[in-house]
């Protein structure tokens, strides 16, 4: 076999075999779309699911002092002033003077050879007249505002100040507006984390780049909250557990990835140190996930905004105190792209050419394809759905049934759907009780014992 490795991968290669094979699709594509969302198919809502719970078994099943929790995407509008998003949850905007498209400054003068993190808006501006830095239309741009990304909406049917809240831009408020009822019913030793998965939503200004900066997505956060002493050793503990999670258990390249210790005016508001765990996409070296020292800076807002202690007591009778944070943050599109990128793979098959996700077994939306040779057979369609149902034992939900084209078509088909194995019922089956397992990778052949099957797929 001949490998197409060299060849630059772009984005497109990704978005067209997403969209080709069911994972992924533009939303509201029958409607011409709605910029910077995104709908899961068939198989990519179980590579999402898998990329979750192995994300959620790592971090939560597997440790007694990580708890989880599932906090509602509409909260109070109280809990998006105290945390101070509403004030400063806000990127630099200019306005195209002609057609009044809006753009991302500092995404702009990026795509000029400009670095423009963490400046003001008025440094923006200047840089933008200084380099005479057009709308990517190749109009004039007006001057540099702040856009705050919450999506606003309005709870009940009353229209007033009060009524008004925001789809959170972060799943991470939701855990610290818990953390007092998670303390008081299982007063946890300290350390200890509170976790969730669930929907973000950002009112981007230039959403793009496929999923990778959307309007609407999924984040995997955990609040670990120490002792102040503690934060540095902490800290330098989750980036390692970080690590070995995108290693060990994701099985990313570790030369794709890389660390980058954000600057403190490039810092999120709240945070005292932040290092950006980036990774090499098609588009460049970007942020995959972020680990953040919070300090002790969204209980405190909780408690001057509430009234209410957040004190932790310890249990050897020490001095109460606030608890500090150290937060590792994912993205699951983010690192669901950074899987694509790295399973993504061509090379030449029996002199042309095939592409393949060469996904590891446990995140793979499908262990197994099941196919009869020939499908008017009723005697091999019959002895291919045992085989199946009995799988479908083994590996539920995770086996496809596949009986169109031909044997060729169909091998292709599971290769770029990442399925690590093809059975194949043939005529020699019904005679041995055997089949044909076709490895993705190799595309080695290999008959297995039916009643040997599921244990062969499973090693
Ligand atoms: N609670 C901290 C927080 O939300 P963040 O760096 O703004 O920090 C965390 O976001 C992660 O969420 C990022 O590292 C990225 O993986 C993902 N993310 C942020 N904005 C996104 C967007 N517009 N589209 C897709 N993923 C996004």
């Amino acid at each position: 076999m001949q490998c197409y490795r060299d060849k630059i991968l772009t984005m497109d290669d990704i978005i067209s075999l997403c969209k080709r094979r069911g994972f992924i699709y533009q939303g509201s594509d029958i409607y011409g779309g709605l910029a910077g969302t995104w709908d899961w198919g068939p198989f990519g809502i179980m590579l999402k699911r898998n990329v979750m719970q192995a994300w959620w078994n790592f971090f939560v099943d597997k440790r007694p002092d990580i708890f989880g929790v599932d906090a509602e995407v509409i909260m109070n509008h109280k809990v998006w002033e105290a945390s101070g998003h509403v004030k400063t949850f806000a990127d630099p905007m200019v306005e195209d003077l002609v057609n009044h498209k809006r753009w991302r400054a500092d995404h702009l003068l990026k795509d000029h050879g400009i670095d423009a993190d963490g400046l003001t808006n008025d440094e923006l501006t200047k840089l933008i007249q200084d380099n005479n830095v057009k709308s990517p239309d190749g109009n004039p741009l007006s001057g540099v505002k702040s856009f705050n990304m919450m999506f606003r909406t309005t709870v009940g049917a009353i229209e007033s100040s009060d009524a008004v809240t925001y789809l959170r831009p972060e799943t991470a408020q939701g855990i610290f507006a818990n953390y007092r009822n998670v303390v008081d019913s299982l007063y946890p030793d300290m350390p200890f984390g509170i976790a969730q998965q669930g929907k973000a939503f950002r009112n981007e200004i230039s959403p793009r780049d496929f999923i990778f900066r959307s309007r609407e997505f999924e984040q995997m956060e955990i609040e670990y909250f120490v002792h102040p002493d503690q934060w540095e050793a902490e800290f330098e503990n989750w980036l390692k557990l970080v690590h070995e999670f995108l290693e060990q258990v994701i099985g990313l390249p570790a030369k794709m990835i890389h660390d980058y210790e954000v600057p403190a005016q490039d810092r999120a508001h709240y945070s005292k140190r932040t290092i950006d765990v980036n990774f090499d996409y098609p588009i460049g070296q970007e942020e995959l996930m972020g680990i953040a020292y919070r300090t002790d800076f969204d209980l405190m807002n909780i408690q001057n905004a509430t009234g209410k202690s957040m004190e932790y007591r310890p249990k050897d009778g020490g001095e109460p105190f606030v608890p500090h944070v150290i937060e590792p943050s994912f993205g699951v599109e983010r690192l669901i792209m950074a899987i694509l990128t790295a399973c993504y793979t061509e090379d030449e098959v029996d002199g042309s050419k095939r592409t393949l996700l060469k996904l590891p077994k446990s995140l793979a939306p499908v262990v197994v394809t099941v196919s009869p040779l020939l499908k008017n057979k009723p005697e091999l369609v019959a002895k291919a759905k045992e085989v199946y149902n009995q799988l479908q034992q083994a590996f539920p939900g995770r086996v496809n049934w596949d009986d169109s084209g031909n044997i060729g078509k169909r091998y292709r088909k599971a290769d770029e759907i990442g399925v690590p194995h093809c059975v194949v019922i043939d005529f020699d089956s019904l005679n041995n009780d055997d089949v044909t397992v076709r490895d993705r990778d190799t595309t080695k052949q290999t008959r297995v014992k039916v009643s040997e099957l599921a244990e062969y797929l499973g090693k």
